[in-house]
């Protein structure tokens, strides 16, 4: 009976993570080709969701000819661009972008945003802010009515290495439950593309967006959150049953 459960319960496991990237894959497609076009100036976001992008832009750059120039959110993102043959930029050499496509760990309605997941939020932030249009890709699981209903981890918060115990203590102070981000490992704190410690800071109740957007950033020691607040101009989302919601 228990080797029965634990095929089940694999069976079950497997079922769900390739409905996940089925998921991830469908927004990304749609995204890339609802909003790729010859002579865009694109900036490419982090995470699994971003790594579908990238390949179904690739296959867009080479079947269709398009001139893309890409500018990367992360060290991860500038590997995928090299990797797939891209025209690789940065922000000195194209500080204007049309479109930047980048995943999401939760959107509301209101397209506001939690990122971070990965660590990459200051880039993404930059590269975003650089954007006439940023584009979410994700799949069904960060969808939510209110920020903090799927994503349990809190507000990725980046700080300056001497800072994180005092920026810490004022989140406290503000009612969150701050958590400094750790290495897999657990040898130590994980580091950023910028040299900088997470915060996760965690929240019970819903907040002013905005209003906290601001006070964390006025934190001395507060490099960025991944609150992204006004930024998101259209969401795509991969469904369970394969079609893509579009917010
Ligand atoms: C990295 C991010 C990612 O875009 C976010 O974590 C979503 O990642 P994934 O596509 O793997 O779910 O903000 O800092």
């Amino acid at each position: 009976l228990r080797r029965t459960l634990m095929h089940t319960s694999t069976l079950f496991h497997k079922t769900m993570t390739s409905q996940v990237e089925q998921a991830k894959d469908a927004a990304a497609l749609r995204a890339v080709r609802e909003h790729v076009y010859d002579g865009c100036r694109l900036g490419v976001g982090s995470g699994s969701t971003v790594v579908y992008a990238v390949k179904h832009l690739a296959e867009l750059v080479t079947t269709a000819g398009l001139n893309v120039t890409c500018v990367p959110t992360s060290f991860q993102a500038r590997q995928l661009i090299i990797e797939h043959g891209l025209h690789l930029s940065d922000l000195s050499q194209t500080p204007e972008l049309d479109v930047v496509i980048d995943g999401a760990d939760e959107c509301d309605p209101q397209l506001n945003l939690i990122k971070g997941g990965g660590g990459c939020q200051l880039q993404e932030k930059i590269v975003a802010a650089c954007g006439k249009k940023m584009v979410v890709i994700a799949d069904y699981r960060k969808k939510s009515q209110e920020l903090g209903e799927q994503w349990k981890k809190g507000i990725p918060i980046e700080v300056v290495p001497m800072a994180y115990v005092p920026v810490m203590n004022k989140l406290r102070s503000y009612g969150l439950e701050p958590v400094l981000r750790m290495a897999q490992s657990k040898a130590g704190p994980v580091v950023t593309d910028n040299s900088n410690f997470v915060v996760d800071a965690k929240f019970t109740a819903p907040h002013n967006w905005e209003l906290l957007e601001t006070k964390l950033c006025r934190t001395p020691g507060v490099v960025e959150t991944g609150l992204f607040v006004g930024f998101a101009s259209v969401a795509y989302f991969g469904m369970k049953d394969g079609s893509v919601s579009v917010l």
